[in-house]
C-alpha cells in the first residue's frame, strides 16, 4: 500500500545531539544550571542583559562589559521595520507578525546582528500587540533596561519598578534550557552556516507549537474554563476524558517539578504583593496545579507528569497585561539570547547536522 505512512521514531528521547557549555537540565533532580549558575542564583537577581553577557561570553570577540547600551541602541535600529506592519501582516497572530518582521533583517554572524536579533522580538511584539488594538507603535528608549522598555513600548506608559522586575525575572528564567526543540532547530540551521537570522527564525517557528512555547496561552483558557477552585478536579477529568492534554504539565526531560515553575511562582508572588492584584488568580492556579497533579498521577501512573514552566508563565504574563495570544512571542523575547549562543556554539565546534532516516516505504517494482 503506497499511501501508508511511517509511525515515526521516538522523538530522539535521550539522544545526545550536542555538547554545550551553556546550560544543563537535570530532569531527575529538577535542577537547571545556566553557565555555571543555578537558576535560583540568577532569576530575580541578575538583569536580562547581564545574563545574556554570561551566555555570550567567548562567542563574540568584541563583547562589551555592559550589554545594556548596545542592546538599547539595537532596539532603536530595528524600530523602523515596524512601519511594515500593515496589510496582511495585521491579520497574523502577534508571534507570526513578529516572525515576518524579523525575516526582514539581514543574515550575519557578528555581534551587531546578534543584538538586532535580541531587539527584534521585543520591539516587533510590542508593535504587533499595539497594532491589534489599532494603536501606533511606541519607539524604544535606548536608556531603559530591556524589560522595562518592552513594557513601555507595549503599553505606551511607564511600568512600575515591580512590573519591570517581574518581566526581567521571566526573561532570565527562560533564557536557555538545554537542547529543547526550538534550540535544536536553531542549531540545525546554524550548522548549515546560513547565519544567525535564519537560525533565529527556525527557533521562533519551532517555539510556537502548543507542545513547546505555545502552551501558556491555552493555560489561560484552562484557568478560565475551571473558573472556581472547587471545579478544578471535575474540569480536568473532563478534559482528559476528551483526550486533551493538560497545558502546563509534563515535560520530556523533567520527571520532577520544573525548577522554572518555582522561579516564576516566586516572581508572581512578589508582583502580587506589590500590586495587590493577584491573590484570587494565584489561588485558582494553585488549586488547578494540585488537582492536575493528582489526576495525572492517577491516569498515567507510569509517567511522572509534573508542573512545567508554562503554568506560572501564563499567570505572570497575564498579570503584566500581555494578551494570551502574545505569550509565545514574549517567550521568544527571552529565549532568543540562548538560541544565538547555541547557534554560535554550533558553528564554532560542530559539523553540519545531517542524521539518517530509515526507509520503510514501498520498494520500486524493479527491485522487489
Ligand atoms: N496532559 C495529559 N497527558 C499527558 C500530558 C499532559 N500535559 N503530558 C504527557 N501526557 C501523556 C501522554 O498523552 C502520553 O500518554 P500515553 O503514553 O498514554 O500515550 C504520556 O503522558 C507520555 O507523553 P509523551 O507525549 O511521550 O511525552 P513527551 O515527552 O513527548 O511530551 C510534552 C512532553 C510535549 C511537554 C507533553 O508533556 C505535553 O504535551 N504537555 C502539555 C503541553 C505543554 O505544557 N507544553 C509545554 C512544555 S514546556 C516547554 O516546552 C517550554
Amino acid at each position: 500500500m503506497t499511501g501508508a505512512i511511517a509511525k515515526g521514531i521516538d522523538g530522539l528521547e535521550d539522544v545526545v545531539a550536542a555538547e554545550t557549555v551553556l546550560s544543563e537540565v537535570d530532569g531527575a533532580a529538577g535542577v537547571l544550571v545556566i553557565r555555571g549558575h543555578l537558576l535560583s542564583e540568577l532569576a530575580g537577581r541578575w538583569t536580562y542583559e547581564e545574563t545574556a553577557r554570561l551566555l555570550w561570553d567567548g562567542f563574540f570577540d568584541d563583547l562589551p562589559a555592559d550589554l545594556a547600551p548596545a542592546l538599547g541602541a539595537a532596539r532603536a535600529q530595528v524600530f523602523d521595520h515596524t512601519q511594515a506592519l500593515t496589510g496582511d501582516l495585521l491579520a497574523l497572530t502577534p508571534v507570526e507578525a513578529m516572525r515576518a518582521l524579523t525575516a526582514r533583517l539581514a543574515d550575519g554572524d557578528d555581534l551587531a546582528t546578534a543584538l538586532r536579533l535580541v531587539a527584534a522580538p521585543a520591539v516587533f511584539m510590542a508593535a504587533a500587540i499595539r497594532a491589534q488594538n489599532g494603536e501606533a507603535p511606541v519607539a524604544p528608549d535606548p536608556r531603559r533596561g530591556h524589560a522595562e522598555d518592552i513594557l513601555r513600548m507595549t503599553r505606551g506608559t511607564d511600568p512600575s519598578p515591580a512590573e519591570a522586575a517581574a518581566l526581567n525575572a521571566y526573561l532570565v528564567t527562560v533564557i536557555d534550557h538545554g537542547l529543547n526543540a526550538s534550540t535544536f532547530a536553531a542549531r540545525v540551521t546554524a550548522s548549515t552556516r546560513a547565519g544567525l537570522t535564519s537560525a533565529i527564525l527556525s527557533g521562533i517557528s519551532a517555539l510556537k507549537g502548543p507542545l513547546h512555547g505555545g502552551a501558556p496561552g491555552p493555560v489561560i483558557d484552562m484557568l478560565d474554563g475551571v473558573g472556581d477552585p472547587a471545579n478544578a478536579r471535575a474540569w480536568l477529568e473532563g478534559a482528559l476524558d476528551r483526550g486533551d492534554r493538560l497545558m502546563g504539565f509534563g515535560h520530556r526531560v523533567y520527571r520532577v517539578r520544573d525548577p522554572r515553575a518555582d522561579a516564576l511562582k516566586s516572581a508572581v508572588k512578589v508582583l502580587g504583593a506589590a500590586s495587590n492584584r493577584l491573590p484570587g488568580r494565584l489561588a485558582l492556579a494553585e488549586a488547578v496545579e494540585t488537582a492536575a497533579l493528582e489526576v495525572l498521577s492517577a491516569r498515567k501512573p507510569g509517567r511522572s507528569l509534573q508542573t512545567n514552566v508554562e503554568l506560572y508563565t501564563a499567570l505572570l504574563l497575564e498579570a503584566l497585561a500581555f494578551p494570551p495570544a502574545a505569550f509565545t512571542g514574549v517567550f521568544a523575547m527571552g529565549r532568543v539570547v540562548g538560541w544565538i549562543a547555541h547557534a554560535r556554539e554550533q558553528v564554532a565546534g560542530g559539523r553540519l547536522v545531517r542524521p539518517q532516516s530509515r526507509y520503510v516505504g514501498p520498494r520500486p517494482r524493479a527491485a522487489a
